[in-house]
């Protein structure tokens, strides 16, 4: 449900400032809160930056958070500027010599390895650099079968992947980060991230799966590992927006599961089921026609500004925000033959306004293409040219994962609102 204070903004702002991402950072900061009250005290909560890294959104999430998720060295130097002084994990494959080498002298707390050759090489600079202690943490393509996730029909990790190193070569791994080995690496623990989109329970199993895997491997060769990090990927749900991840029913699962592992400190590091709900894409409507016996809303703007319903191929759930045209900042014309008749409808054209009513429509952008479709064959009960929409659960891999520049579309507004 759109809070008051967006919905206040979407409809003040003029037709010519949408479209516009609007970002509640009260509700995120009371949503943040709530999780971190979820969850055990000892259990770190890490925010994976790549979700959002806008620098209000980091801000807003630090009193929240043990520490930020990093996945590249641009992300490196923007999380440390913005947020100075908070611990940063930097994951990722393919690091490079240059980002590795500005991670260690920005002192970055712990490297997640991906690969032997990583492994080599971060060992290599931080002793051609001087740096006498790297903590890192092995990042293992666990397999996690379906009777470890309650007997659910799914089965994690242990596939063929580019990212983390399988269970054997973890091993193999070892002696290159022995004490005797003169190594200036130090093995923390172990990080997985094996899935996205798991409710709860399975995400609990997926963490107690990896925790004990961690804790026999560390047992076997005598590690003394401290560290666990089991990801992120906790479930949202799109089709549901008011739903919301169980954070009580997980935060009790890893509560049980720091129990069984008292030496271990658990780490998370979701990014999505923070930030999803803080966010709304607002626009208006600029064009409405049939085609084919179908109904097609045209808004400003579009899948270059919000990636999401393209790349995880769903609808973005919105909302109608019904407007008295008058305001739309649209206005300058006269006449007023073409009103549709409802009484607070003050359209100014001189021709019918475009609408539909009680009938499938699907919304899309401006781009010159088929796919620049943001959601498909949905009921609405009215929806006309100058009605506003805010689509919802866009606080998360929306502006930041799309191709801003195609079409040369003006790019959209950003608002934070703070209360
Ligand atoms: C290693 C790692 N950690 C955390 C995340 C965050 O995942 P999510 O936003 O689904 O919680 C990702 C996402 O790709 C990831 O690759």
């Amino acid at each position: 449900m759109i809070t008051p204070a967006v919905r206040t903004l979407a409809t003040e702002l003029t037709g010519d400032d949408l479209p516009a991402y609007v970002y509640d950072l009260a509700a995120l900061r009371a949503h943040a809160r709530a999780v971190r009250d979820a969850l055990p005290p000892g259990l770190e909560l890490y925010y994976a930056a790549k979700a959002n890294p806008a620098p209000a959104v980091l801000q807003a999430l630090a009193p929240h958070v043990t520490g930020y998720e990093v996945a590249s060295g641009g992300e490196v130097e923007h999380v440390r500027t913005t947020v100075p002084g908070a611990p940063l994990a930097f994951g990722g494959p393919g690091k490079t010599e240059g980002e590795l080498r500005r991670a260690l002298t920005l002192g970055v707390e712990r490297f997640h390895v991906e690969s032997e050759q990583e492994l080599r090489l971060l060992a290599w600079v931080a002793q051609d650099a001087g740096i006498p202690a790297v903590d890192v943490l092995l990042r293992v393509n666990l397999p996690v079968a379906g009777d470890e996730l309650g007997g659910a029909a799914l089965a994690m990790g242990g596939r063929p992947s580019p990212f983390g190193l399988d269970p054997e070569a973890v091993e193999r791994c070892l002696p290159l980060l022995s004490a005797d080995s003169g190594s200036p690496l130090r093995l923390r623990g172990i990080h997985a991230h094996l899935a996205s989109g798991l409710d709860a329970p399975a995400q609990v199993a997926v963490a107690a799966a990896i925790a004990d895997w961690a804790a026999k491997l560390s047992g076997r060769h005598g590690l003394g590992l401290t560290e666990v990090n089991v990801g992120g990927g906790m479930g949202v749900d799109y089709a549901h927006p008011d739903r919301r991840f169980d954070w009580a029913a997980y935060g009790q699962g890893m509560a049980d599961l720091a129990l069984r592992h008292p030496g271990l400190t658990l780490r998370i590091e979701p990014g999505r089921a923070l930030t999803v709900h803080c966010g709304w894409y607002v626009t208006e409507v600029l064009d409405i026609k049939h085609s084919g016996g179908e109904a097609f809303a045209v808004v400003r703007g579009g899948t270059h500004h919000l990636r999401t319903p393209a790349t995880k191929q769903h609808d973005q759930p919105f909302q109608v925000l019904p407007m008295d045209t008058g305001n739309t900042g649209n206005t300058g014309n006269t006449g007023n033959t073409g009103n549709t008749g409802d009484p607070g409808d003050t359209w100014t054209r001189p021709w019918a306004r475009p609408a539909v009513r009680a009938e499938p429509v699907t919304l899309v952008g401006q781009l010159c293409t088929p796919k620049d479709v943001l959601a498909s064959r949905i009921p609405v009960e009215e929806l006309r040219v100058g009605d506003r929409v805010a689509f919802a659960m866009a606080g998360a891999y929306a502006w930041n994962i799309s191709h801003h520049d195609f079409l040369m579309h003006p790019r959209p507004g950003f608002h934070y609102l703070e209360e």
